[in-house]
């Protein structure tokens, strides 16, 4: 399983070093060999000498380094060593108003760059409502090399991020199906993922790991739910 951390605005470079090292601690030994952690910190926590997961970035300007000002470019993901990005996460579409075209340059750029790609799709609440995710979906994935080697898809759906209210099974297993038959790649779920649901996420046909954010913001609670997950598949 994938197991990735979306830590948002939230942590300090301070908290962040707390954070690391008690994670790091949690996980030594104790990590399934097929399980795989990420965690996406804000750019200004990114920490030296993480051992038992990978840090990832949440948002990144398609380019090494230029005049734009106020974003983080190759050079500066370079410094932490950081290959894993996060692309088209449904906050960095509708907040900050990120477009398909400028999702599709930072996904080429990145494929470029050959990092790890963690690409979030999903539909709103009018799309559910209207039983029309897979359009939705579907038009989020135009442009976007689905066959990439180094992709991972994460389904989520924007009524179910940070509300509490997690997708029921039979849809994510239905989206998960639409997913794989248009990829290769491992699928993620997303959306109010916790120590208590995570059993029943972890079942689901298809689905290869989670990603999470509010339950993930506290690493004893992300170690909760990881270790929650591994009993799970015992
Ligand atoms: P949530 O966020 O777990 O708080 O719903 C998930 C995400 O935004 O990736």
């Amino acid at each position: 399983m994938i197991l990735a951390a979306n830590l948002k605005c939230n942590h300090t470079r301070a908290s962040f070093e707390r954070y690391a090292k008690a994670l790091d601690e949690g996980l030594a030994g104790g990590i399934s060999r097929e399980d795989e952690i990420l965690v996406f910190p804000p750019a200004s926590a990114f920490c030296a000498g993480v051992k038992n997961f990978t840090q990832g970035a949440q948002n990144f300007y398609p380019a090494v380094h230029g005049s734009f000002t106020g974003e983080i470019g190759g050079d500066m993901l370079a410094e932490f060593d950081v290959k894993t990005v996060l692309i088209g996460h449904s906050e960095r579409r509708a907040i900050l108003g990120e477009s398909a075209e400028l999702i599709r340059e930072k996904f080429s750029f990145a494929a470029a760059q050959g990092w790890r790609i963690v690409f979030c799709v999903g539909e709103d609440e009018a799309a559910f409502a209207q039983d029309r995710s897979e359009d939705f979906v579907a038009a989020q994935l135009e442009g976007i090399d689905l066959k990439y080697p180094s992709l991972v898809l994460a389904y989520e759906p924007v009524w179910a991020i940070g509300t509490g209210r997690s997708a029921q099974c039979e849809q994510i297993e239905r989206m998960l199906n639409f997913l794989r038959a248009k990829s290769p790649a491992p699928l993620l779920y997303g959306g109010s993922v916790n120590a208590e649901n995570i059993a029943k996420i972890c079942a689901i046909r298809g689905c290869d790991g989670v990603l999470v954010g509010t339950a993930s913001w506290d690493a004893s609670s992300f170690l909760e739910l990881i270790s929650a997950s591994s009993r799970c598949r015992l």
